[in-house]
């Protein structure tokens, strides 16, 4: 079984080092969301949350985005020391494409993870035109070399193809796999419909998850391909799930999210991002190039939503 997470002592130990105060039992969320851990003391914070993928690797069930990064956005170095603050609290999937700055994000990520690459668990994607293009080998090939490695843990389809090039893409994805040079592979953005599609092809039900926009701005597809991917036991990845570059700040800004947040001594970013992650299905991929700001969402990873009911 791969292992791209740490345990308890060392995610504290890792926490305490970077000056990041762990929310103690009587900080997790409580109300709308109750803590479920009352156990665990602030020395002793609960077991990061994990996710399990149909080949039995388990992740972290929080990782790193990466769509703007490498670009300006920040100073590189400061963009740098944040993913790096990350992977070491223990947010080590890691996810990114060929397209995000035309593979400016590959490259800035394959200087961060220089030397560390066993810690990651590393995803690039690869788009429609590529496909349609013919060019799916030279693609990939392109990504693992941006990235300074010789495969990666998961391998997406960017978005939804016509069904003859979904065809091959998975028998190319499958075959990329049986080779060695991707561990697994996954879609993204598809619907219910997409998924049913994709299963109904050769090989399709090997699909490792389904990448998807997921956040309290925005739960188009909570009932339906949520529910979906937890029948079919599958990762769901939840992409912006802090609301994306252009709506973070309005959600974090929310004053009922700011309320339950300060009420249990989290920040506004690790609340959400709990309550994303809350199924215990559902992978979220923060992206940020402010070390503060990383510290802040990794918190999210010992935090514990619970139904008021529960
Ligand atoms: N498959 C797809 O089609 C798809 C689509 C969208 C996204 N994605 C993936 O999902 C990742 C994340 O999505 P996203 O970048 O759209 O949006 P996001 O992660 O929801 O939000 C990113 C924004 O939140 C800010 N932020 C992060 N942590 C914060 C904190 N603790 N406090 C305050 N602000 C914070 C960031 O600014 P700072 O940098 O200043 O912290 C940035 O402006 C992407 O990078 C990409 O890897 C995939």
């Amino acid at each position: 079984m791969n292992q791209h997470f740490l345990n308890r002592r060392q995610f504290g130990a890792r926490c305490a080092a970077l000056g990041l105060s762990l929310p103690t039992a009587s900080a997790f969320m409580a109300g709308q969301a109750s803590a479920q851990d009352a156990g665990a003391g602030a020395e002793s914070p609960p077991a990061p949350r994990t996710v399990t993928f149909p080949n039995g690797t388990v992740v972290p069930a929080l990782g790193q985005g990466s769509w703007h990064l490498g670009q300006g956005g920040h100073p590189l170095p400061v963009e740098e020391e944040a993913m790096r603050t990350g992977i070491a609290l223990g947010m080590t999937v890691i996810d990114t494409s060929r397209n995000y700055g035309e593979g400016r994000s590959e490259k800035f990520i394959g200087r961060v993870i220089a030397g560390q690459r066993d810690k990651v668990f590393l995803i690039s994607k690869i788009q429609e035109d590529e496909i349609v293009a013919g060019n799916f080998t030279r693609a990939f090939q392109g990504s693992l070399s941006r990235l300074g490695t010789d495969y990666l843990d998961l391998y997406l389809l960017h978005s939804p193809v016509p069904k003859v090039y979904l065809t091959r893409t998975v028998a190319a994805f499958e075959k990329l796999r049986a080779e060695g040079k991707i561990r697994a592979w996954g879609v993204s953005n598809f619907t219910v419909d997409k998924m049913e599609e994709l299963f109904s092809v050769p090989d399709g039900h090997r699909c490792a998850t389904n990448q998807v926009r997921y956040s309290l701005r925005y739960r188009y597809f909570e009932n339906n391909v949520l529910p979906w991917c937890t029948q079919h036991k599958i990762p769901m990845m939840a992409a912006s799930p802090l609301g994306g570059i252009e709506d973070a700040r309005v959600l974090l800004g929310d004053r009922t999210i700011g309320q339950i947040a300060s009420a249990h001594g989290v920040s506004p970013a690790a609340a959400a991002l709990a309550w994303v992650m809350r199924s215990g299905n559902v992978i979220a991929i923060p992206e940020s190039g402010n070390p503060e700001h990383v510290k802040e969402n990794a918190a999210a990873l010992s935090i514990r939503w619970v139904p008021p009911d529960a």
